[in-house]
């Protein structure tokens, strides 16, 4: 019943999941391991933002994932783990070792303490245990945060506070390329200021030099080495909290967004099924890191729920050489390969052959995620990766959403570059126009609405309710916004246009422009600042900052490497400035607001149409912040 096969059946689904959702659901929901079954299917709307799927029911997403396989297809593999060192060979974990290094380490988990409802932080490089650290979490029915390795302690630290986390789980170091994360270090200098963590399980993978408490420092191997192979699964309430993951917005600090277990896991299956269209035998790659959202749904959850082979990358695309992902697709015989426009802008700009010396012959499937592809990308990938013989699934989705929203499925939904086309079943998206109005008919143009509640949506902001509901529900109400502004073709085809908010897509990242200039606004010669997204040739958007100063001595250069240090300290590497200008003032409207729409215009050099400027507070700011961008 789930599976779609298709584009009749694609339709039947569309009409029969808007007709009568709930025994649309309902059906998806029965193929799955119940301890009881739920009461109703769905309840709850954008108004009263109480959303509910399968209430009532009991279930586990870590005995859906492993044990539910473990009879039919106990030996096949369930994981392949591909080590950053192209000369050490693959790992397989089948389904049945997968479950059992689970287990082990539910049990460490329990025996330090660990229980239903405690929340446990990850912040580890690519390394199985990540993966099976979640999947532990999901087990005993704790609540699992994972923090990506590339952010800062003190971004690590607010993460950790804001979510009481009663235990941290790091490496020593993570390799990434020629270069080792010194992750036990950091997160050392980030527990300096989280009293709600009692202990730190770590990972030996560099076997780098790290300081070590003996109280609070565990070796990880040797506490599940010792543990048994063996443990029941926790019987969880469909609305039980799954995880937590933190995203950047507008305004203030990134949100934890809060899952819970039934109908994401639902979502998650159904999606990567449909969507990948992934066959028995096949060997499903996805190139993201477990600590953004598509590494949670598409590289654990959807794969491992629907029993099939999921690979995990501990690098990077360009070490040894920018022949990396293809050698590992030929090597694993790699069917599905899901990865984001950033990194293929970035083997695009290489050398063909590093592509060329590879055969590549397997892949059946390519997906791209996380921001829009532009059409050259697009083309490159079609004709270079897949031959030309291989469908592109462009996958529009957010953390928020859990899982992909508008997509292609692969070979069923007729392709156009660079537009993730339609939504999934039970998906309704509408455009709306600034005064909230859905706008009718075929081509249009708006901000990107959700109209229905779908399984796997974030039920709310951990701790704040409140800020779920601002930050979501208010700009339209009874809508949900995604920040997106969207167009629809003749054929209601859609184009996702990009964030129409104060968030800007750095290679795929999210990152609140509120959060930079906060970082910025530490220098003590910074006055004020502001800081908008930029066209970037391999990233898609670079981070541009207009920037006050006290200290009239201050040079751009020395600027430039200042702030990008005390960015680097609170945020990470990721949010690091491409490019800023000294100023000496910034576009105020009469209110006091700055006027961000002319600094967007400005950083991307596109000033031939910058609107009425003349009733700005300040008009004159206008042509020095132009000639400031040439210098
Ligand atoms: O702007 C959209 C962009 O990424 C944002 C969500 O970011 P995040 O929550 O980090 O999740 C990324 C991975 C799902 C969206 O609001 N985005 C994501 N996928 C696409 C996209 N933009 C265009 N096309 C996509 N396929």
């Amino acid at each position: 019943m789930s599976r779609i096969n298709n584009f009749n059946e694609y339709e039947e689904h569309c009409s029969l999941a808007k007709t009568d959702h709930n025994a649309y659901w309902s059906k998806i929901a029965e193929e799955f391991h119940w301890y009881q079954k739920w009461d109703s299917v769905q309840s709850g709307n954008f108004n009263d933002l109480n959303i509910k799927w399968f209430d009532g029911g009991k279930t586990n997403m870590s005995y859906n994932c492993l044990d539910r396989h473990l009879e039919s297809k106990g030996d096949k593999v369930a994981l392949i783990y591909e080590d950053n060192d192209p000369k050490i060979p693959a790992k397989n974990y089948t389904y049945k070792e997968l479950h059992a290094e689970v287990c082990r380490f539910s049990n460490v988990l329990k025996e330090k303490g660990i229980k239903k409802g405690d929340r446990v932080c990850f912040y580890m490089s690519m390394v199985p245990e990540l993966l099976v650290g979640v999947l532990a979490c999901t087990r005993i029915g704790a609540i699992h945060s994972v923090v990506f390795g590339g952010f800062s302690a003190k971004a690590l630290a607010g993460r950790i506070q804001d979510s009481d986390c009663k235990i941290l789980i790091t490496n020593d170091g993570g390799y990434r390329g020629d270069k080792i994360i010194p992750l036990k270090n950091i997160a050392d200098e980030a527990l300096e200021t989280c009293p709600s963590i009692e202990s730190m399980l770590v990972m030996k993978r560099t076997l780098s030099e790290t300081k070590w408490n003996q109280e609070r420092d565990f070796d990880l191997r040797t506490l599940m080495d010792a543990a048994s192979p063996i443990c029941e699964c926790e019987q969880m309430d469909s609305e039980d909290p799954l995880f937590i993951l933190y995203t950047s917005g507008s305004t203030g600090q990134p949100k934890g967004l809060l899952h819970t277990t039934a109908g994401y896991m639902v979502y998650a299956k159904h999606s990567f099924e449909n969507v990948f269209q992934v066959e028995e035998n096949d060997i499903y790659w996805c190139t993201a890191d477990i600590g953004w959202i598509t590494g949670h749904t598409y590289i654990t959850y959807g794969p491992l729920l629907s029993g099939a082979t999921t690979v995990m990358f501990e690098g990077v695309p360009t070490w040894p050489d920018a022949g990396r992902f293809w050698e590992i697709c030929d090597k694993l015989k790699v069917t599905h390969f899901y990865t984001a426009p950033t990194a293929i802008r970035a083997l695009e700009a290489c050398d063909l052959s590093h592509v060329t010396k590879h055969s590549l012959s397997t892949l059946k499937v390519l997906g791209s995620v996380g921001e829009p592809i532009n059409e050259e990308a697009w083309d490159w990938y079609n004709r270079n990766i897949g031959k030309e013989k291989c469908p592109i699934v462009d996958t529009w989705w957010q953390t928020e959403t859990g899982g992909i929203l508008i997509s292609p499925l692969a070979g069923i939904t007729k392709l156009k570059p660079a537009h993730a086309t339609l939504p999934l079943p039970g998906v309704l998206p509408v455009l709306v126009d600034p005064e909230g109005k859905e706008v009718e008919g075929n081509p249009a143009e708006g901000n990107l609405c959700m109209k229905t509640p779908w399984p796997s949506i974030a039920r709310s902001i951990w701790g704040d309710h409140e800020r779920y509901k601002q930050t979501y529900f208010t700009t339209y109400p009874g809508y949900y916004f995604t920040g997106d502004g969207a167009k629809r073709d003749e054929e209601g085809f859609f184009r996702i246009t990009g964030r129409v908010d104060d968030v800007i897509n750095v290679s795929g990242h999210r990152m609140g422009t509120a959060e930079v200039e906060e970082a910025i606004n530490e220098h003590p010669g910074v006055v004020e600042s502001a800081v908008v997204g930029c066209p970037h040739n391999i990233k898609g958007q670079g981070i541009y900052a207009y920037v006050i100063c006290s200290d009239k001595e201050l040079q751009k250069e020395n600027l430039h490497k200042e702030l990008n240090d005390l960015i680097v300290n609170m945020i990470g590497p990721i949010a690091k400035l491409d490019d800023l200008q000294i100023t000496p003032g910034l576009p105020k409207t009469r209110s006091g607001k700055i006027m961000r729409r002319i600094l967007r215009k400005i950083a991307a050099d596109d000033t031939n149409n910058l609107g009425d400027t003349s009733t700005l507070l300040n008009p004159e700011i206008v042509e020095l912040l132009i000639e400031g961008k040439k210098k």
